[in-house]
């Protein structure tokens, strides 16, 4: 078995040397810029990360001025790739490494582990990456490689089955070279051992396979069915007084938290959207308004539940802004709204609203 395990390696070694993409990351040895691509890359495909990640660095070249930064800037660099809550925990982060270990990123599992943000996935990345310590990455490219390498019967969306996937990532982990492994294993699932038609013919590992070998490729990974994604009516205003729009900006905990949107909020049942669009207006934010006109609809998917919004101009009437709910809001120009950071369910009216002649 030791063999076979060594063979394994060395064949995704060479594999790995000649046909990886060449990315921005791997062209950096501080750990910084190698931390900073792996929270992107957690959630996101890498060719939707190399923008963001290009144009994080001016901003922030380093953990100290992330750490000196306004959490409003640092999303608005973010602003389009979703999953905000890995901005906010990389800005406390960021925070921390400065306070507690003078400005120096942690380069073991214990203090690492620990900053806001970091769980076992990003600790494993970086510290095998930057550090060159021994621990094995696991993420959905990895899960779909191994188990139809090994035949893994655990279904890779469902938590239960992280242990055995982690327990074979870490067998066949090259200990010498940990962040060259985890990063070939991850590059063979994005290049050759893709979701759907995996090209068995040019991979490495197809001697290895057991999956290939019983011709049972369809059948791995494994998944478990789960129940459809709920679907949200929403109801959204954007209240104009004179020549000014109101925005508000969301807890900075939870869903969103941080990005300023139009107030609204859900359509009850046998409600209509515009009643709805008063109503929320006037708990959330306390002022009174009039729909005004209809301007469009959008739908937009989120991991756990889908929304269609219907979006409403809407005219300010009475009363002096309280907020209830959001943490913040701000009567701008329509000119001036790209300065602050949206979710991208707003940013599929903002452009309607910017040809609005006023
Ligand atoms: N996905 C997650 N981490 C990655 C990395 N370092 N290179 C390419 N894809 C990745
Ligand atoms: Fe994936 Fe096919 Fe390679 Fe097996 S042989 S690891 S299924 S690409």
């Amino acid at each position: 078995m030791p063999k076979k395990i060594r063979h394994i390696r060395s064949k995704l070694f060479l594999w790995y040397k000649k046909n990886q993409r060449p990315l921005p990351w791997r062209e950096t040895d501080d750990p910084y810029r190698i931390w900073v691509s792996e929270v992107m890359l957690q959630q996101t495909q890498v060719n939707t990360v190399l923008p963001f990640y290009r144009a994080f660095f001016p901003e922030f070249p380093n953990v100290k001025s992330l750490a000196q930064a306004d959490i409003t800037d640092v999303l608005k660099v973010w602003e389009g790739m979703g999953y905000y809550a890995r901005a906010r925990n990389l800005h406390r982060a960021a925070m921390t490494v400065v306070e507690k270990y003078d400005g120096k990123i942690p380069d073991n599992w214990h203090d690492f582990r620990k900053l806001p943000g970091v769980g076992d996935y990003i600790a494993s990345a970086v510290l095998s990456i930057a550090f060159h310590e021994p621990h094995a990455v696991v993420d959905g490219n990895v899960k779909r490689v191994m188990a139809r390498l090994l035949q893994i019967d655990a279904p890779v969306n469902k938590s239960a089955s992280y242990k055995i996937f982690k327990e074979a990532c870490e067998t066949l982990l090259d200990r010498k070279h940990p962040g060259m492994f985890n990063q070939a294993i991850m590059e063979l699932g994005a290049l050759i051992c893709k979701p759907r038609n995996p090209n068995c013919g040019t991979c490495p590992l197809q001697s290895f396979c057991r999956a290939y070998q019983c011709q049972t490729l369809d059948e791995y990974p494994k998944r478990i069915k789960k129940p459809p994604t709920p679907e949200y009516h929403i109801a959204v205003g954007v209240v104009f007084k004179n020549t000014r729009v109101l925005i508000t900006r969301r807890k900075l905990e939870g869903l969103l938290g941080g990005l300023w949107e139009f107030p609204g909020g859900k359509v009850r049942n046998g409600e209509s959207a515009e009643v709805a669009c008063v109503r929320e207006i006037r708990e959330e934010v306390n002022i009174c308004v009039e729909v005004n006109s209809f301007l469009t609809r959008v739908k937009h998917a989120y991991t756990h539940f889908k929304i269609y919004a219907d979006v409403f101009c809407c005219n300010y009437l009475t009363g002096n802004v309280k907020l209830n709910g959001p943490i913040d809001y701000l009567w701008i120009k329509l000119q001036d709204i790209d300065r602050y950071p949206f979710p991208k369910a707003n940013h599929k009216f903002i452009p309607l609203l910017k040809q609005m002649k006023l």
